[in-house]
């Protein structure tokens, strides 16, 4: 009953409130069209309009758009995941191999031969001489990355080769054979040095012809000399997507870029593969004191008395910590 009285009153109101609220309504909807017609909302300027500050957050907290994977960088992906997933094969006799290149001679043969003396089963070694071989190696170009694809193929024929150590004809041990033989081995690492370097010797000599397989963020550089245990050498082997990335663009160009294969191919591509896998520095430092093959006999000398490293410190005056080559 209390109802039946209530509706003729509210009846009694609407009839002079209804149009006015229908016109609100209309107009406030036609404004709204109008606004969204001549500011549509994915221009900039409906962002200025309302929000600057709202605009720019709201493009931080979507994720960035994610690039469709080319072929070439899906079957990359199958086989490396394949390669570090399988557990490497167990040898017997682990061998560490080193693996000079070199533009002719060891100078420093003497001293090698004395770090490896009484340590016959536990090393191999191989030369890359470009003097005997008809590929014509040239610091910086990309012939370096062949030579050293070579040895690296020639090393891992002997499957007791666990530990791959690239070294130049420059370098002397710092530390006895022993020393560095149980840190490689135990080590379930990869020295590989790789760091960003944003000026003009680091990403300066990125070219965008590498997209979209490498991104500028993704670039890296390092020192050459490289240890790298057995299936970071096998993910070197059957990479043929950056090797041809590298090969074809990072060369000299009429533009003056000329980004030096050796020092950015295997730091960018183990970035790119296994980042958590590689130390991102190399158990090799790299010195600017060249030695003189005149050093030799004094070197070998003092290794001989003192049974390692005690002596070439005093020689060399140097803080050798961490490092098991210096080139
Ligand atoms: C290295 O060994 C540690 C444990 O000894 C393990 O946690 C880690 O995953 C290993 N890393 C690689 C790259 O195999
Ligand atoms: C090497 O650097 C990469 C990033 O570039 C990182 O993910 C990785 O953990 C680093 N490796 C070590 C051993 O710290």
């Amino acid at each position: 009953m209390g109802d039946t009285k209530i509706l003729p009153g509210s009846r009694h109101r609407s009839p002079l409130k209804r149009p006015i609220w229908i016109i609100l309504m209309v107009s406030f909807v036609s404004l709204f069209l109008v606004c969204a017609y001549i500011y549509p909302p994915n221009s900039g300027v409906a962002c200025y309009v309302f929000s600057s500050r709202g605009c720019k957050v709201l493009t931080d907290w979507l994720p960035p758009p994610k690039r469709e994977l080319t072929d070439e960088e899906i079957i990359s992906r199958v086989v490396v995941r394949d390669i570090l997933d399988t557990p490497p094969v167990e040898s017997k006799n682990p061998k560490i191999a080193f693996m000079f290149l070199t533009p002719g001679s060891l100078p420093f043969e003497k001293l090698w031969d004395m770090f490896f003396r009484g340590n016959e089963g536990r090393f191999s070694v191989y030369i890359h001489a470009s003097k005997e071989k008809p590929v014509h190696v040239t610091w910086g170009a990309f012939s370096m990355v062949d030579a050293e694809r070579r040895l690296l193929a020639y090393a891992l024929k002997d499957p007791d080769n666990q530990h791959f150590v690239l070294l130049s004809d420059s370098c002397i041990p710092l530390h006895n054979f022993d020393y560095v033989y149980n840190y490689l081995m135990h080590a379930n690492m990869s020295f590989i040095d790789c760091f960003v370097d944003p000026g003009p010797h680091g990403n300066g000599r990125y070219s965008t012809r590498m997209l979209p397989e490498v991104e500028e963020k993704d670039f890296r550089k390092g020192a050459q000399w490289f240890t790298m245990r057995r299936q970071h050498a096998l993910l070197v082997m059957a990479d043929s997507l950056y090797y041809s990335r590298f090969r074809d663009y990072c060369r000299p160009f009429a533009d003056g870029k000329n980004c030096i294969a050796d020092e950015h191919y295997l730091p960018t591509f183990f970035n790119l593969v296994d980042p958590g896998g590689i130390a991102n520095w190399s158990v090799t430092r790299v010195d600017s004191k060249s030695y003189r093959a005149q050093d030799v006999t004094e070197i070998a000398f003092s290794l001989n008395l003192w049974n390692g490293h005690m002596k070439l410190e005093v020689i060399f005056n140097g803080n050798f910590g961490q490092y098991s080559f210096s080139c």
